[in-house]
């Protein structure tokens, strides 16, 4: 299958604003493909961004079976664009897909329609420092049926939009929660999918936590409360003694996050020992306390690392690396964003530069 392309007229198309808010501000084009049991997935179209028109009783708005992933494009120095490791999203998205009862997409059509995209759309990859172009690849059930049960009908769309640093003040230290009351996923649920519903559970405690001036929760195991999962949006690493880097194995209730791969694979390259274990939060924070731990940070695409200053376990706070950014944090963030800025050697092949 081909995609089809309804671009706007050159004199219609815009280009990335100087100031934006991440999430809110969209390029000027969209993908767009559906599915039924009888065509499979067809009518793969990029065509101006809009609107979609569901039915009210579409499943997607009832029983949560949607999945998304996010990725991102960045301006290289030479001027290019970079994708990083796309085809790990590509091949997450399809496990989330398998997890939800939901067709895969084809592997190969999902990427050049992001590409063809962000060809389309390169006017919007933002050059400014620590900027990228956000790509969120997204399926969603649209059977029009209220009877609890797998859709039939299903909508693949990507829509893209301009990022700056995820956090205000970008690599500095923020103050995360523990959540000693609420659990996110359980082991055999779907919080190793990047389905919505797991974010949806995650709102109150969120909520909860930034009334009381923290910006994150940090989520324990569901079963004893006992062992650190992830962060909102983040995965998370504990660094002892300023050369071991240790990070919660994948319990199968946590996302398998690629930046958190990419960092299991890179660090040991820059003479950093790499540990995935099960972390007790006792432990963790009687480390905190004597000094051990000398730096805690989260890892994802949308802030890539993010320095954990603080750290508050049943009303207290634990200060890490007083409250300042590491040099452990600081320089594994310098050689990844140089990685896909295009400023150091990509050892591992992670970059598939977009031409047009
Ligand atoms: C719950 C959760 N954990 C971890 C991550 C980090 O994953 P990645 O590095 O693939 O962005 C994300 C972001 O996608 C996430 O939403």
């Amino acid at each position: 299958m081909s995609i089809t392309v309804q671009p706007l007229d050159e004199n219609q198309r815009q280009s990335c604003p100087e100031n934006f808010a991440f999430g809110t501000t969209f390029s000027d084009h969209m993908f767009t493909q559906e599915y039924d049991a009888t065509s499979g997935w067809n009518n793969a179209l990029i065509s101006p961004y809009h609107s979609l028109s569901l039915d009210p009783s579409a499943a997607v708005f009832h029983y949560s079976q949607e999945i998304f992933e996010g990725l991102k494009a960045y301006r290289a120095h030479d001027g290019g664009i970079n994708l990083f490791r796309p085809e790990e999203n590509i091949k997450r998205f399809n496990r989330s897909a398998k997890r939800m009862v939901m067709p895969e997409v084809d592997e190969a059509l999902h990427l050049e329609a992001i590409k063809s995209l962000i060809t389309l759309d390169k006017a919007w990859v933002p050059a400014k420092d620590g900027a990228s172009l956000y790509i969120r690849p997204t399926m969603i059930a649209t059977s029009p049926k209220l009877g609890l049960g797998a859709s039939s009908n299903y909508q693949h769309f990507i829509i893209c939009g301009p990022a700056g640093t995820y956090f205000e003040g970008g690599l500095t230290p923020i103050a995360v929660h523990v959540a000693d009351k609420y659990r996110r996923a359980v082991v055999g649920g779907v919080g190793e999918a990047k389905t919505g519903g797991n974010y949806a559970a995650s709102l109150y405690a969120s909520e909860d936590v930034v009334k009381k001036g923290y910006s994150q929760v940090l989520w324990l195991d569901a079963v004893s409360g006992r062992y650190i999962e992830e962060v909102g949006a983040m995965n998370i690493c504990f660094v002892y003694e300023g050369k071991r880097i240790v990070t919660p194995s994948l319990s199968g209730s946590i996302l398998p996050g690629i930046t958190r791969d990419s960092l299991l694979k890179l660090a040991p390259t820059l003479g950093y020992e790499v540990a995935e274990e099960r972390l007790d939060i006792e432990v963790i924070l009687a480390d905190i306390a004597s000094g051990k731990i000398t730096e805690v940070f989260g890892c994802g695409t949308a802030a890539v690392i993010s320095p954990v200053g603080v750290l508050c376990y049943k009303d207290k706070d634990f200060v890490v690396n007083n409250n300042e950014t590491g040099e452990v944090s600081k320089h594994l963030y310098d050689e990844l964003t140089g990685i896909q800025y295009g400023t150091r050697e990509d050892k591992f092949n992670w970059i598939q530069s977009v031409t047009g």
